[in-house]
This record gives C-alpha cells, structure tokens and sequence, in this order.
C-alpha cells in the first residue's frame, strides 16, 4: 500500500490513525535536509520551527545520521541492569556542559521525552525535600502562571495554564502556579511544604516571553533563603537555542536542577533530568527507572550533537541567527515587534492579524512556523539556519502577512 497517496483524500487533507488529539494535519512530511522539508508531493518548504526547537542541528544531519546508524549496527539497548559506553559518554558530556554552565558536579538520569525529564525533577523534589531538607514533609512545587512542563498528570499539574487542567481534573496534588515575573508572589507562595520551585528561564509555550531582568537571580536568592531547589526546565531552551548554551547563563544563575529534552537528539526522543550531586544522592536505588533510560541508540545521538555543537559553536550561531532574523522579519510591515532570545523568537503581529492564519497562508508558500499565541508567530528554526534561507523566509512571509490582510479587507 502506499500511505503517501492512501492518506490523502481529494481534499488534500491528511487521513491518519492516530488518536485525534493534534487536530488535522495539513501536510505530510516525507524527507528533510538542513532547514528544508519536503513533503509528499516533492514540494519544498523552509521549516522556521524545527520540529518545536527540536532540530537544532538540521534535518536529516549527515554527522547525527551516521552516528545513529554506525550504533543501530553495533548496540541499541541492554537495559539498565547492565551500562553500556555510550550512555556513559553522553553522560559525562552532558555533565561536562553543565559544569561549565553552573561550576557545579552533577549526575544525570536518561528518559525519553521533556515531560519524564520534568517527572524526574517532581519526584527529586520531594525525595530531597523529605530526606535532606530535615525530613519535614517538604513536597509542593511552585511554578509559574503560563509555564508548560508536559502533558503526563504531575506535569501537567505543574504546568500553570489552568484551561488545560480542566478535561483532566482532579489535578495530582502539591503544585502552585504563580503570576510569572512575580517575585513577591513567588515569596507568598512558599511555605513549609514548598519542596521547590520549577520554572522556565524563558516561557516557550507560553509565548516565548522572557524573564524580567533580575527574575532568576531573584528565584535563586527566594530558594538559598527557604533552603529549597531552584530547578530549571532547559527543554525548549537548552542546547544553544537561546544563543548561551543553557537559558538560565543569561542570568549568571546556577540552578540546582536542570531538565533537558528535545534538541539534544536533533530528533532521537530522548531527554535528560540533570542534578547538582548532593541533591542527586538523594534518590536510592529503586526509587526511579525506566526500561528505555539512556539506550546506546538515543544517546549516540547525544553523543554527535554535543560534539557537532561544540565544533560549530552552536550558541554562537544561535546569536548570529536571531540577530539576522530581528534585522530581515523586524522590516516586514505588520511585524510589529520581536521578542525572545537567540534563535527562540516571538513574532507580534500587528492588532488583527491572526497569526493562525499567517501560519497557513507561510505553508501555503512554503515557510513552517507555528502561532504560539493569537497574535504572534513562534520562529525557531535549526541553528544551522543561513542567511540566505532567513532572507528567502522574510520574503514569503512578507507575501503571507499581505494576502492576510487583504483577505481581512476584502471580508469587511
Ligand atoms: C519547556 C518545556 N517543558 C516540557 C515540555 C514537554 O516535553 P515533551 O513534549 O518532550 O514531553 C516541553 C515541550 O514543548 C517544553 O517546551
């Protein structure tokens, strides 16, 4: 059977069996290299999303494509009875990058996914929190209005965007949400069972909006006065998206906890919960697992993209690449301002401008980028993004936003 043609009907939309939580897809994908995709009918787009800051690297990557395939070949999983070198190497890695960051030792647990780095971090709260911090009984988290850690019960608890917890009510107990930004709520909200604090040094989901100045340092001195973890979720920001290798360096702040996820496989689902080592000893043996934690196959991935972003120096293409985006998308007219840092932007849209329906009229040219609030497009395309395509990009933009508004004309 061919599934590129069976899963379009004459409408041209998708037919998939999937359960219908992502709403109808409206392009079937089938190959990519660097920042282009190509899709069933050969024909081409610039993908300014990168799979949700997931691509850093680029499609198709031929350095992380020959390092998963030479593993696929010699090991991909013994379970984690037994260790294997890769994960060891990724590891030691990914503990060598947060050293840098943070000046801090450090030990790492593997998953599969941003939510289960997230899971990782809830339960660490509350086994230090019982054990190291007096065994007072400390377990609720705080997190920040308009945050997003995941979608499994406790990350979604976490997550503070209240709309999404209702289908799912009775929220997991011990999670407070407070205004973002607000450090005197943040200081009301702590209390004797407050374990830790969980935040986003820039709210992707959200609407890619940044921290106030001072905000982390303030988190930081809040949790060294209540005795409490300052944990930081990397998953959208790590790996030089935001131009430092991790969002929270901009604030010269070491967290005692950092999640990690989707640009450290350029793809392969992996994430990773990394802990200060005396916050990390109090896990024991048995208190956490997972069969797929750290196998041969998603951390040779790893592996090649830390080494592929080292070779590149990756946050500084990540700087280099949002200033260009800021120069050539900051000229089109209806953009009215562009926030966020590095690489991991948000476009505002001049009042009326859908941003929905900019998103559709870009695919329609040939140009991925997503409408991460009503008003404003998010633009986070691989690091490795040229001049040349962000050009390419502003230009088909430009066309999006003006057959945008002279349909808006035309219907009043
Ligand atoms: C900041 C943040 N945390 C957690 C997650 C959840 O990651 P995953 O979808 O891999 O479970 C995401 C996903 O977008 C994210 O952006």
């Amino acid at each position: 059977m061919n599934v590129s043609s069976h899963a379009f009907d004459t409408q041209n939309e998708v037919h998939c069996p999937f359960m219908p939580v992502f709403g109808p897809p409206s392009v079937m994908f089938e190959r990519g290299e660097g920042t282009q995709l190509f899709d069933v009918n050969n024909k081409r787009y610039l993908d300014f999303l990168a799979g949700i800051a997931v691509v850093s690297l680029g499609h198709a990557n031929p350095v992380i494509a020959d390092a998963i395939s030479a593993q696929a070949h010699r090991l991909v999983h013994v379970s984690n009875f037994f260790a294997n070198p890769v994960a060891t190497e990724a590891a030691i890695k990914i503990n060598g990058l947060l050293r840098e960051a943070t000046g801090l030792a450090g030990q790492v647990f593997f998953t599969n996914s941003g939510a289960e780095a997230n899971e990782c971090a809830l339960k660490l709260a509350r086994r230090h929190g019982r054990r190291n911090v007096g065994g007072d009984g400390r377990y609720r988290v705080i997190t920040a209005l308009g945050s997003f850690h995941g979608r499994t019960l406790a990350t979604l608890a976490a997550t503070g965007q209240p709309a999404k917890h209702g289908p799912f009510a009775p929220m997991p107990d011990g999670f407070t949400s407070v205004p973002w930004g607000d450090l005197d709520a943040l200081r009301a909200a702590i209390d004797p069972s407050v374990a830790a604090i969980l935040i986003e040094p820039l709210q992707g989901e959200g609407g890619v909006v940044p921290a106030p100045e001072g905000y982390l340092q303030g988190v930081r001195e809040l949790c060294d006065e209540a005795g409490i973890l300052m944990m930081v979720d990397e998953i959208q920001t790590g790996f030089a998206r935001t131009g430092t290798w991790f969002g929270f360096e901009h604030a010269g702040v070491s967290p005692d906890v950092v999640t990690l996820a989707k640009a450290m496989g350029n793809g392969m689902p992996i994430g990773a919960c990394w802990a200060r080592s005396d916050v990390a000893d109090a896990f024991q043996p048995g208190d956490h697992g997972s069969t797929y934690s750290g196998t041969a196959l998603a951390t040779a991935a790893v592996v090649a993209v830390i080494d592929e972003m080292r070779r590149l120096d990756a946050p500084h293409l990540a700087r280099t690449g949002g200033e260009l985006i800021r120069t050539h998308f900051g000229a089109i007219p209806d953009v009215v301002s562009i926030r966020g840092a590095g690489l991991l932007l948000g476009i505002e849209l001049a009042p009326g401008i859908a941003a929905s329906d900019v998103v559709a009229a870009a695919r329609d040219r040939g140009l991925i980028l997503n409408a991460v609030t009503a008003t404003a497009l998010r633009c986070a395309p691989p690091l490795t993004v040229s001049e040349a395509e962000i050009i390419e990009a502003a230009h088909i933009l430009t066309e999006a936003i003006s057959a945008v508004r002279s349909a808006k004309g035309a219907d009043q």
